[in-house]
């Protein structure tokens, strides 16, 4: 089938690459031309795992085509996805100013079967609007809503490794098409839920919101297990043992980020006020997660006393590892509380560096894990980079003037960390050394 994707952004670029790895003929269209150039000599413009492996494929194949703004080349796609941003304004709502201008382009140039598959995450109703504004313009093209579950990182595994496909539609066309996109799943065995357009859109921002909720859950479980002398990691385990909870998103750290679940709760908290919904759960997730960087300050002063004066190492700026995305990272929460304290900062971050020159100074990004360290009064490890795992700790020992690091997201092997010695303090157990 011909599909184009609007917005070469993690879920354009990665869906669409991907579909052409299923044999679609895709064609990705920006409006950044700097984008479409690097895409062009077979680079991508975002860093996820393997990615540029498939794009090297599907164009040499001739399957994958980088196209710079509408043209006449629309004329006979089979679906064309919408996957620009959708920020949020200030009032917590999303932005659905880049969708509609999307649409409204492509409208100028696609045949009247061509499917519009709304994939960016919009609130609920956004898709049946956007149906009811294509009949107002006298067009007969069908929309179909098809939110994405791919984390950044993973997202190329997630994609060809699906738990689910939601499609919601309005039309037989449209499911119809949608059907004949997924087939190679759907020959899999892997569950298609077919719905309507706002359960559709519901499922994705119930979907986040959840796992947000999770992780909300079991970070206020770890402040209680460092005052009760527990630990928070066997906790993890030996409740998502139960098939009911679920191991994943149990891992407690310096609170969730990224681009996606902060924004998207937000947008479901600001839709459910103005529905007169009640909103108890959203407002709990969203005040739990803003106080966790204020919870993590306090941490690290009963650890290593006032902050004022100190140099700081930190270890990982991205939100999570896998990426190079610094959107709501905690680290930069954090480094920017850390300052206000007045601390100073050498941070290193094996992806996000060069992002982060847009918020740090030249002189806080240091090339090397080690680098960051020297002369540093302590260090915090902030990412969950494995990396880190394998630095030289007797090396990072004689680097630090106090020979201190707290491991906020629980990964390090910490009998390796203090068997160099270092002190290792993590999140989720009492504040002495850990065993
Ligand atoms: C998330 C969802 O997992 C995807 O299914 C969804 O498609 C995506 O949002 C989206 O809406 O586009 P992503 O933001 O890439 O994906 O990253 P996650 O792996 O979900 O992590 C989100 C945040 O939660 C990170 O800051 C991560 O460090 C944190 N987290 C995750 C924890 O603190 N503990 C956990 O156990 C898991």
């Amino acid at each position: 089938m011909k599909l184009a994707f609007i917005g070469t952004g993690y879920v354009g670029l990665v869906s669409g690459v991907m579909l052409s790895h299923l044999g679609h003929d895709v064609t990705c269209i920006d409006l950044v031309q700097e984008k479409i150039n690097q895409l062009k000599q077979n680079l991508s413009p975002i860093y996820e795992h393997s990615l540029e492996k498939y794009i090297e494929k599907c164009a040499t194949a001739h399957k994958l085509h980088f196209n710079c703004g509408y043209d006449k080349k629309l004329a006979d796609q089979d679906a064309v996805f919408i996957t620009v941003g959708t920020p949020p304004k200030s009032d917590g709502h999303a932005d659905l100013s880049y969708v509609y201008a999307a649409l409204d382009q492509l409208l100028e140039f696609i045949s009247e079967n061509c499917v519009i598959v709304l994939k960016s995450t919009v609130p609920p109703g956004t898709s049946r609007q956007m149906q009811e504004y294509i009949a107002k313009k006298g067009r007969g093209n069908k929309v179909a809503s098809n939110p994405e579950f791919l984390r950044e990182g993973s997202a190329v595994y997630d994609f060809l490794n699906p738990e689910r496909i939601v499609i919601g539609a309005g039309s037989d066309l449209a499911f119809t098409c949608m059907r004949a996109i997924y087939k190679r799943f759907d020959d899999q065995g892997v569950p298609i839920v077919e719905t309507d357009f706002t359960t559709s859109e519901m499922i994705k921002y119930a979907s986040n919101t959840f796992l947000a909720n999770k992780i909300a859950f079991i970070n206020e479980m770890a402040d209680l297990c460092e005052k009760m002398g527990a630990n928070v990691k066997e906790l993890s385990h030996a409740i998502g043992l139960d098939s009911r909870i679920g191991a994943a998103f149990l891992k407690a750290g310096p609170g969730f980020g990224g681009s996606c679940f902060p924004k998207d709760i937000l947008a479901l908290q600001a839709l459910t006020k103005q529905v007169g919904s009640q909103s108890l759960i959203l407002d709990a997730i969203i005040e739990a997660n803003s106080k966790r960087p204020g919870v993590i300050i306090e941490k690290i002063e009963k650890i290593v006393g006032t902050l004022a004066g100190k140099l700081v190492a930190v270890y990982g700026l991205t939100y999570k590892a896998g990426t190079d995305d610094l959107r709501s990272s905690p680290a930069i929460e954090l480094i920017a509380k850390l300052k206000a304290k007045g601390a100073q900062i050498q941070a290193y971050d094996p992806m996000g560096n060069e992002n982060a020159a847009a918020v740090l100074a030249p002189e806080e990004i240091c090339a090397d894990a080690y680098l960051a360290t020297e002369g540093a009064d302590f260090a915090i490890c902030a990412t969950e980079w494995p990396e880190f795992k394998d630095l030289d700790f007797g090396r990072i020992y004689n680097n630090l003037n106090q020979p201190v690091l707290i491991d906020l997201r629980n990964f390090l092997d910490h009998k390796k960390v203090e068997n160099a010695g270092i002190s290792c303090y993590v999140v989720g157990l009492n504040l002495s050394k850990s065993d």
